[in-house]
């Protein structure tokens, strides 16, 4: 399969014209002239993503720190310090992958602008979450330690990892596509699953700042679900040839696999404790975040099932807490509210 090899950082010799920039496989001067656009949407989402400022330490977590250590049931905590490992795991993780694994390939400026941003905003929820952890734990190590002590968070974060790890020891056309659906399927599945889990917490009241800080963070997820999904379809435009049926075989094989995964962690997250989260209410909504994933990039539905728990959306999303139900400044960031329906 034929190899990609990483962009010079430097490359006066390059006469490549705006009109011959491509996703990856490029040759880019790498001077980011951004008079120049060729995937306008790249440069639209940039500001949208400006727009999207916003500041951890400025979500007060006092009535959390009450509400872990006092409101909760134990297993509403054991769920919360899964839960909350698990995201630190995978922004970690995605900060890392962002910069080191994906960007190096990518030869448009306005791509690489976007990506970025987003290995910053994902280096921000690291930090919204030592906030979290701090606030509501006296032993910070239990929670941090999780990701290599607690076996079934392991198995998943091997899964997740592993198709990232496919392109950096073997750098492909093929499995950089690959990783672009890995991306989206962590942005638009895996983190969404996860914030349903304190927004329903929150729902019953508890842990409220917990349920604002993941609101700032889903707002951010949005646009970089935004961000892989239209890449994914750019190079569908620029590069037919590499969507083969053997590719979407493979594409609808992670999908399939990552519903499994994420459901018998849903479960091993809520172990039926949750109220209005059962093990089927949790399958159902990621077989739903599955199917609207494959159908934005023109793959078929795999399972045709209806959104379970609709009320998630209007929580999670700021242009609907018009009633500023949560304490912190929500108003404060109007500036950056955008519709994402349509992403
Ligand atoms: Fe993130
Ligand atoms: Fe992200």
């Amino acid at each position: 399969m034929p190899e990609i090899h990483r962009k010079k950082i430097y490359n006066p010799e390059s006469l490549e014209s705006v009109n011959e920039r491509k996703i990856f496989g490029g040759n880019p001067t790498s001077m980011f002239d951004l008079n120049k656009i060729k995937y306008q949407w790249a440069y639209d989402l940039w500001k949208t993503m400006l727009a999207n400022t916003w500041f951890p330490e400025e979500v007060n977590m006092n009535a959390d720190t009450r509400d872990y250590n006092g409101g909760l049931t134990p297993q509403e905590k054991l769920g919360y310090d899964r839960a909350l490992a698990q995201l630190i795991f995978m922004d970690s993780l995605q900060t890392n992958n962002l910069i080191d694994n994906v960007n190096p390939y990518m030869t448009s400026p306005e791509i690489n602008l976007v990506l970025v941003r987003q290995a910053y905003e994902e280096a921000l929820h690291s930090q919204s979450y030592a906030v979290m952890v701090e606030s509501i734990s006296a032993n910070t190590d239990e929670i941090y330690d999780m990701w290599r002590v607690d076996m079934q968070l392991r198995h998943k974060n091997d899964y997740i990892a592993n198709v990232y790890e496919e392109l950096a020891k073997n750098p492909t056309e093929h499995n950089l596509v690959k990783a672009m659906f890995a991306n989206q399927i962590l942005e638009g599945i895996y983190f969404y699953s996860g914030f349903c889990f304190f927004y329903t917490l929150a729902r019953s009241g508890k842990m409220l700042g917990s349920a604002q800080m993941i609101r700032f963070i889903q707002r951010d997820e949005v646009t970089h679900l935004y961000l892989f999904q239209s890449m994914i379809n750019s190079v569908r435009k620029d590069r037919a040839d590499l969507f083969t049926p053997a590719l979407e075989e493979e594409v609808i094989e992670m999908f399939r696999k990552a519903v499994e995964i994420e459901s018998a962690w849903g479960e091993y997250i809520t172990q039926g404790q949750i109220l209005g989260l059962t093990s089927e209410i949790i399958t159902q909504y990621i077989q739903y975040l599955a199917d609207e994933r494959l159908s934005k990039v023109r793959l078929p539905k795999l399972y045709n099932v209806s959104h379970p728990i609709k009320w998630v959306d209007s929580f999670a999303s700021f242009n609907d807490q018009k009633t500023n139900f949560f304490e912190a400044k929500v108003t404060n960031y109007a500036k950056g509210s955008v519709n994402f329906d349509d992403f």
